[in-house]
């Protein structure tokens, strides 16, 4: 069967990931979470001292770009892809509220953006991609034959990501993660390149108020309609 390629985008903590990896499971496909690689951007710049006090040093950063590998690697620990920084395995740092903070710092500089768009085209140059991030239907893929646009209420996707936080065992407020999600969700959308937008075409899910069971069924059947479809071309 012909393999497509599959974009999803939306705002922070509405399940994207959990879509994304249903998806990727059920087709046989390989899931990327393009928002590992801006986290893993940021946790750079804080570890080589580019931020202080909220600002990022810009132009520090962009003079050490080119020595920034960031990649997947299969965990043979938890049997799930990690992100790897030069090297590294930072899976877990990266997902702090800590990098949360600060990776909209490092998201809206078009170097970056341009350096991680170019490394996710390659990944999904073979097709059979599920892929999730902000601008992944309107900039990485334009021509992906499934876009999905996935949005909740902000309360909503600050609860959810507050026990996910604290399932882990982080020291967190639900304000501070209602916080976190707002400033981001402003960032997102209104940075000047590639802001988090609906993408042409895009099919828009709310899941404040739906099981990520359901969230998929809704998904899977619009993936298999497209399947159908491509299948007689
Ligand atoms: O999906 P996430 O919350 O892990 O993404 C982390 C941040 O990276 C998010 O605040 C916005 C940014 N991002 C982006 O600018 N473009 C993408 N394709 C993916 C994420």
């Amino acid at each position: 069967m012909r393999r497509i390629t599959i974009a999803i985008d939306g705002f922070s903590s509405c399940g994207k990931s959990t879509l994304a990896r249903q998806l990727a499971q059920h087709l046989g496909y390989t899931y990327i979470d393009s928002g590992a690689m801006y986290r893993a951007m940021a946790l750079f710049a804080m570890e080589n001292g580019l931020v202080k006090d909220g600002v990022l040093n810009k132009e520090g950063l962009l003079a050490l770009l080119d020595g920034v590998d960031i990649r997947f690697q299969h965990d043979p620990m938890t049997d799930r892809s990690a992100t790897t920084l030069n090297g590294r395995n930072v899976e877990h740092r990266i997902r702090t509220l800590e990098v949360s903070d600060q990776v909209t710092l490092v998201s809206p500089v078009p170097e970056v953006r341009a350096k991680l768009v170019r490394l996710q085209q390659r990944m999904g140059r073979e097709k059979g991609v599920v892929m999730d991030g902000r601008d992944i239907g309107t900039v990485v893929f334009p021509d992906a034959e499934v876009k999905l646009y996935m949005t909740a209420r902000p309360e909503v996707r600050a609860l959810r990501r507050y026990h996910e936080l604290k399932a882990k065992g982080a020291e967190v407020t639900l304000a501070e993660v209602e916080a976190n999600i707002r400033r981001r969700d402003l960032d997102d959308t209104t940075r000047a390149a590639d802001p988090l937008t609906k993408a042409p075409g895009a099919i828009e899910i709310d899941n404040s108020d739906i099981t990520a069971q359901e969230q998929f069924e809704v998904a899977l059947g619009h993936v298999l309609d497209v399947l159908a479809r491509v299948g007689q071309e």
